[in-house]
């Protein structure tokens, strides 16, 4: 399978890889230690967060949600909160590349506004941390393993450190590509994605952060609070579902004539398919060069009764997904070239060292060019 991002990883592997393999290299004694620790630390995390987690239980069932779609109310999205303090736990283990991310995090909670959320966030991600500096294990994954099997382990943490650390690659060789010619870097339902902020961008690139109004006024607010500089980047609010986000990111400075690359991470299974295909059709329309890269979830993933029961009772419907290899023909059918179509085992090689990681094969990686 070709590989627009291949060389990149290779002529440079990641860092996070090369901290990743770092917080490997131990002794036979040391394992045998950590392995022996790890049970009752896991235990004792488990048993401590399930009770007040039992008690918050209701106060998150029973609050009202309003519309279907949270990302657009004050406080906006939790889902983007959840990536984020991924981030933030794989950044502060070792391995992640997104050292913003914990800074980011610090004031958030997982649950929403509300001071026993936070402190059951802290509670929680304080456990993954010191949980794997002492067992160089995420506690959550080894509790799910028994019932799951072995393609759990660091599953959802790993799926996201893939597609993060992939998503940089993508933005590095597009800026490389330009060989020191003006550029845009868009990224489309933001977040707390910290890439403007983080990644070593020339000035020549200009910055755009694209997302509904909750989630951007949330970010801004923690952005903020925590000191970071984003006064080169360009805020646009949109709701990608009833408005049309080029035209608003347009009147906000972008050249549809200069080459841009879109950052669509986390994203489009939050969109109806004539939404997905109306934004890579407008992707079609801009500058020679421009590139789009996202993660497409499998559509028996979507659709399955769990993951459509937990996405509508968090306020986050998951709507689009594509039958596992349709996906190069899914936007080539729509006007664009299918740079990269990736899967989880050539990403696991490229950025997690064998043994620390393995996760569930959600879906497909894609690039997509003009
Ligand atoms: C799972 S989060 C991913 C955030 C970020 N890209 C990341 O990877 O951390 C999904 C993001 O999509 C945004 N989103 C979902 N539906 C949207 C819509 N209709 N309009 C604009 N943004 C939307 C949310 O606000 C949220 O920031």
């Amino acid at each position: 399978m070709m590989s627009y991002t291949a060389a990149e990883s290779e002529a440079e592997p990641q860092s996070s890889y090369r901290r990743g393999a770092g917080l490997l290299s131990q002794s036979r004694l040391a394992s045998g230690i950590r392995a022996v620790v790890s049970v009752p630390y896991m235990l004792g995390c488990a048993a401590a967060l399930l009770v007040p987690g039992m008690l918050m239980l209701p106060l998150f069932l029973f609050k009202k949600r309003g519309a279907t779609n949270r990302s657009n109310e004050e406080g906006g999205s939790l889902s983007a909160i959840k990536t984020l303090n991924a981030r933030a736990v794989v950044a502060q283990v070792g391995f992640g590349p997104d050292h913003l991310a914990p800074k980011l995090m610090a004031h958030l909670s997982l649950t929403g506004p509300g001071l026993l959320g936070w402190l059951y966030t802290q509670a929680y991600s304080r456990s993954l941390v010191w949980g794997f500096q002492l067992t160089r294990r995420l506690w959550v994954e080894q509790v799910m393993r028994p019932f799951l099997g072995d393609t759990i382990k660091f599953a959802e943490f790993t799926y996201l450190q893939l597609r993060t650390c992939w998503l940089d690659d993508v933005v590095t060789r597009f800026v490389r590509d330009l060989q020191g010619g003006r550029g845009q870097l868009v990224i489309l339902g933001a977040g707390y994605d910290t890439r403007c902020m983080r990644l070593d961008l020339p000035s020549a690139i200009d910055r755009f952060e694209v997302d509904a109004a909750g989630t951007q006024a949330q970010k801004r607010a923690q952005v903020a609070k925590a000191g970071l500089h984003d006064s080169g980047v360009r805020y646009v609010t949109c709701d990608f579902a009833t408005q049309d986000w080029l035209a608003q990111l347009t009147q906000a400075g972008f050249d549809p004539k200069v080459p841009a690359c879109f950052v669509w991470e986390g994203v489009c299974m939050y969109l109806p398919r004539e939404v997905v295909e109306d934004t890579l059709t407008k992707i079609r329309s801009l500058a020679s060069g421009s590139v789009i890269g996202f993660d497409c979830m499998e559509e028996a993933w979507v659709r399955s009764p769990t993951m459509q029961k937990l996405t509508q009772r968090a306020g986050e419907s998951w709507y689009f997904g594509l039958k596992a290899g349709t996906e190069s023909a899914f936007v080539e059918s729509l006007g664009l070239r299918c740079l990269d179509n990736l899967r989880r085992d050539v990403l696991l090689q490229r950025y997690m060292p064998k043994g620390l990681a393995a996760c569930i094969d959600f879906g497909a990686f894609i690039l997509a060019g003009v």
